[in-house]
């Protein structure tokens, strides 16, 4: 039997909502049909946006939405998606597909999009193709609210008052697809391009972004920071204020990415393999995080994971510039342990973002016309809703044991542990076992016998079980009973190959 001892007058750091982030990209299916369909269609939607997507979004709890790429970012020109939308440009997404990217969606789009969506905002600027006076008119158009060319320019395409631009990102993937840069010549772009991300709103500072590592590429960290992290400016954050990290789970071969494995038909070692794979984000935390820590003591930086989750070959007859795939209760599981990962970091990991929202790469939603069908990860995403802006409770999982074999070999089980404002504790698990439950004794060191479950649910299955357009409750949020209350705590057992949420209340 396991131990799973909490502290509960111990409390951490805050859990920033934007752990549970989004990313979308001009890619595949992701903004045109899943999100957007245009106001003109047939399925249901408001100002283009689909309901049924922005509704099961809001029921998420979706925090932060990054857009317009990833690699597309880099070569996207904001001006091209703006302005009467026969009159845009029409180009060609050459990362993604070769298709047309007739730029229905743009800036207007996008925030209108997070307004239904109540979400925070978080563009990613182009510095591989793009210019530092293309990104400050970005910045002008979006946020400035006086007299300026950018200003009346939004105020004559319909927008009188400016948005809220919560994050910016300095370019993307700038070591690959974002330009081929080194990291010292990135990172002096860097310093000049964000001199120019103007705080419009003196209330309002925008989050600014700096092009982290890919990987346990530790180098481009290091030599990043070296350049742009300066403590004789303290007040200025050493010029950045978040550093990105991006990290995909290939479940089959390590690094070919011509071979990464079937989304749903796959051995119970590459199960163990993926699930392996994907908890090496703790060992990404921790060491970019220890020299983080080396130049930023006082952890001001962010690290912001704006790019993770499983990446395997896309479904059969599918476009492969796509990206479109299946996502199982593997998928589940790689989400519920990377989720407890970022909580357990989170005086480090500020923002995440999964890749990507829908319908491509491990979405939260697939859909199919008007069909739209909710994802094993998004269950995991709402089940642990309610860590978002709560405190972390120190907390312990002794004699659980491990699952898996030899390079494989991972914990059966992933914890982390919240308190609310309201005082209601969260506790989230992830059994990693295709065969055996586990029973976890749980203790609280205050005030152990006055707590109550008042809610408790799990998605569980077969390790590839998934939902289809034809069954789309295969794996579902279901009611978790199996906790019974004992003196100076509870006895959880968890089913094998299930994430489970679990809430107390005194
Ligand atoms: O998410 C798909 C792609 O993966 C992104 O465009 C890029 O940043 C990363 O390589």
């Amino acid at each position: 039997m396991a131990k799973l001892f909490i502290n509960n007058e111990n409390k951490k750091s805050t859990i920033a909502p934007e752990i549970y982030g989004h990313f979308s990209e001009h890619l595949g299916r992701c903004i045109y049909e899943g999100l957007y369909v245009g106001e003109d269609s047939d399925i249901p939607n408001t100002n283009g946006m689909r309901n049924d997507v922005v509704s099961a979004l809001k029921e998420m709890k979706i925090p932060v939405l990054r857009w317009p790429g990833g690699c597309f970012a880099d070569e996207y020109h904001w001006m091209d998606g703006i302005g009467p939308k026969n009159k845009r440009k029409k180009m060609i997404n050459t990362h993604w597909g070769g298709v047309i990217e007739d730029n229905s969606f743009g800036t207007h789009e996008y925030f209108e999009l997070c307004r239904q969506l109540g979400c925070k905002t978080y563009v990613n600027a182009n510095v591989g193709s793009g210019t530092v006076r293309e990104m400050s008119e970005w910045v002008e158009y979006i946020t400035f609210n006086g007299v300026s060319p950018m200003a009346d320019l939004r105020k004559e395409n319909g927008h009188e008052e400016p948005w809220k631009l919560d994050y910016i990102g300095v370019g993307n993937e700038n070591w690959g697809c974002g330009g081929n840069m080194r990291p010292q010549y990135y990172a002096d772009e860097y310093r000049r391009y964000q001199t120019y991300i103007r705080n419009y709103d003196g209330n309002a500072p925008i989050t600014r972004i700096c092009c982290g590592a890919n990987s346990h590429d530790y180098d481009w960290t290091r030599k990043v920071l070296e350049t742009c992290f300066e403590a004789s400016y303290p007040h200025l954050h050493g010029h950045m204020d978040g550093l990105s990290l991006h990290y995909y789970t290939l479940p089959e071969t390590e690094g070919d990415w011509n071979f990464k494995g079937s989304a749903t038909d796959f051995t119970e070692e590459v199960f163990y393999q993926t699930l392996k794979r994907g908890s090496f984000m703790e060992e990404l935390v921790t060491k970019h995080g220890n020299i983080m820590d080396e130049f930023d003591p006082e952890k001001k930086i962010g690290m912001m994971v704006d790019e993770w989750g499983i990446w395997t070959d896309v479904e059969p007859g599918t476009n492969p510039g796509f990206l479109y795939q299946q996502n199982t209760m593997r998928d589940a599981l790689v989400a519920g342990i990377t989720l407890n990962i970022f909580n357990n970091h989170s005086d480090r990991v500020k923002m995440a973002n999964i890749a990507q929202l829908i319908n491509v790469l491990q979405s939260v939603m697939l859909t199919d016309g008007e069909k739209m069908i909710k994802t094993p990860t998004y269950h995991v995403f709402k089940m642990y809703a309610a860590h978002q802006g709560a405190q972390l409770l120190s907390s312990e999982l002794l004699e659980a044991g491990t699952v898996g074999s030899d390079k494989n070999e991972l914990a059966k089980i992933y914890e982390s542990v919240s308190e609310d404002k309201d005082g209601v504790i969260t506790i989230t698990l992830t059994n990693n076992s295709l065969e055996a439950a586990e029973d976890i004794d749980v203790s609280l060191t205050k005030d152990a016998d006055s707590y109550n479950v008042c809610e408790a649910s799990i998605v569980k299955g077969t390790m590839n079980a998934h939902n289809t357009f034809e069954a789309p409750e295969v794996v579902k949020e279901e009611k978790f009973d199996a906790i019974q209350k004992v003196h100076g705590g509870f006895k959880i057992t968890i089913p094998a190959c299930s994430v489970a949420s679990i809430r107390i209340k005194k």
